[in-house]
């Protein structure tokens, strides 16, 4: 089985790996887990993509976010199990590779490239948005052509968006420093961003006209399961908390309640939001003005300097976001370099800053020139069909799992299974239904892509090959 397209490494491997890392402080509990996972949580999901959500779905945005939580929801709870089985670093990578073999590993691994390195891409175009505004409040302006990659403003000629550039390339030079978000500073932020959220809610009620809630569903279910699928994104990151397991004081018991509180937080916050701004305005009026509309909706209401608050408390909150996801993103081809599915590069450390560098940087330009040149929406679509194929994955791990291993330890079990993990599947299968085929093509195309380099690279410079090769030469 060692050369097959299953072959594993074993949960004891996996486990051995996590007691090495106890030279990791454990520290962190279910509330700083909590904060981990709303600081990657809340971003452009929430202060951008709201905007083209609404012209979308209309006021009925606010049962998209249901949807897409709920689905969300069915995931966290089987991602939960496999966090508690196996709290190892590297994600949901390297729990599949434990469970259904190096083939779906890898191919989880190159989804994991869609959500985390194209996530920051499409944050930073909301970063981008924000500062703008920002700078427009001081009354300054920057050339057009370079506010907005070509094609993202009907009726403008645009060539490139310089500020989601270079605020990728400052993130990119900071995490290959060696600046990881210490758990100081990500509570900070997201004290921050909750709040800034919070002010939102307090200022804006009070210009809550409900006569703007009807239609409230004008383009039907359609419209709903569209925006669904789009504000998805939303809730992408707390799947990020998994990733501090080793550095968890009880992961079996604080891992799944710090995904679950965290995503419930988000979820009552967003609807609140999401009610609140297609109550102030008619939805209509999004149209053409969809990057920055939560402080809009502050603008027109007459609340510039709260918009402006806003704006800032924005910028940093959607910057977490990108620390977060571009770390994940060297994490991840770390563990995939250090197994030998990735070149040697990825996982080269800095002599003196021990980062990981090459990979940050190569990482971070992609992701950089990516937020230049490509709009916000087509990016946001293609995260979010890598993370829901992701998550039917690790829900169709779960069940196998169980029936394969069933006296494997597990602190946190998922509730009626093979219920839960199946629900999983049916709801993340159905946003990717509602996704543009052109996003499935694009999906299609990168997983094809991975094919061609897992059957010609990785799987001969795999670890596991390797070993297999030296075992027959002893
Ligand atoms: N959920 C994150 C955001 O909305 C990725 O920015």
């Amino acid at each position: 089985m060692k050369n097959g397209l299953l072959r594993k490494k074993t949960i004891s491997d996996l486990l051995k790996t996590a007691e090495k890392g106890q030279g990791l402080k454990k520290e962190l509990g279910t509330f700083d887990l909590t904060l981990l996972g709303i600081g990657a949580i809340i971003g452009t999901g929430i202060f951008v993509l709201t905007g083209t959500g609404a012209l979308t779905a209309g006021p009925a945005l606010i049962i998209s976010f249901v949807i897409a939580g709920l689905a969300c929801l069915f995931s966290a709870l089987s991602y939960a199990e496999f966090a508690s089985t196996v709290p190892v670093s590297g994600s949901v990578y390297t729990y599949t590779y434990a469970t259904l073999g190096e083939l779906v590993a890898w191919i989880i691994g190159w989804d994991l490239i869609l959500e985390y390195l194209l996530a920051v891409s499409t944050v930073s175009v909301g970063w981008s948005g924000y500062f703008q505004s920002l700078l427009k409040g001081f009354g300054i302006e920057l050339p057009k052509a370079l506010t907005a990659a070509p094609g993202a403003l009907p009726g403008a000629t645009t060539y490139f968006n310089l500020p989601a550039f270079l605020i990728v390339f400052i993130i990119t030079i900071l995490l290959s420093l060696g600046v990881k978000q210490s758990k100081r500073v990500n509570n900070v932020m997201v004290i921050i961003k909750v709040a800034v959220v919070l002010l939102f809610i307090a200022v804006a009620v009070g210009y809550v006209k409900p006569e703007h809630w009807q239609p409230f569903m004008p383009f039907g279910f359609n419209g709903v399961f569209s925006a669904a699928a789009l504000v998805f994104f939303a809730f992408i990151g707390f799947d990020a908390i998994s990733s501090a397991a080793e550095e968890t004081r009880n992961p079996n018991r604080d891992l799944p309640k710090g995904i679950l509180l965290s995503l419930f937080i988000c979820t009552l916050l967003y609807v609140i939001v999401t009610a609140i701004m297609t109550g102030i305005v008619p939805f209509e009026q999004f149209k053409g003005n969809t990057d920055h509309p939560i402080s809009l909706v502050l603008q027109i209401a007459g609340q510039n300097w709260v918009a402006g608050v806003i704006d800032v408390g924005a910028i940093l909150g959607m910057t977490t976001v990108m620390l977060v996801m571009l770390y994940g993103q060297t994490r991840v081809s770390f563990a995939m370099s250090r197994d030998g599915l990735m070149p040697r590069m990825f996982s080269k450390i800095h002599p003196k800053f021990r980062t990981p560098y090459k990979a940050t940087w190569f990482f971070g330009l992609i992701a950089g020139l990516l937020g230049g040149f490509i709009p916000l929406n087509e990016l946001a679509e293609l995260v979010n069909i890598g993370t829901l194929s992701a998550f039917i994955l690790i829900s169709f791990s779960v069940i196998v799992l169980r029936k394969t291993q069933p006296d494997l330890k597990r602190s946190f079990r998922c509730p009626a299974v093979p219920l839960i993990p199946i629900l999983s599947i049916l709801f993340c299968g159905f946003l990717i239904s509602q996704l543009a085929p052109a996003t499935w093509l694009r999906f299609i195309i990168w997983l094809a892509i991975g094919f061609i380099v897992y059957f010609a690279y990785s799987r001969k410079h795999a670890r596991l090959n390797v070993e297999k090769d030296q075992s027959i030469n002893m």
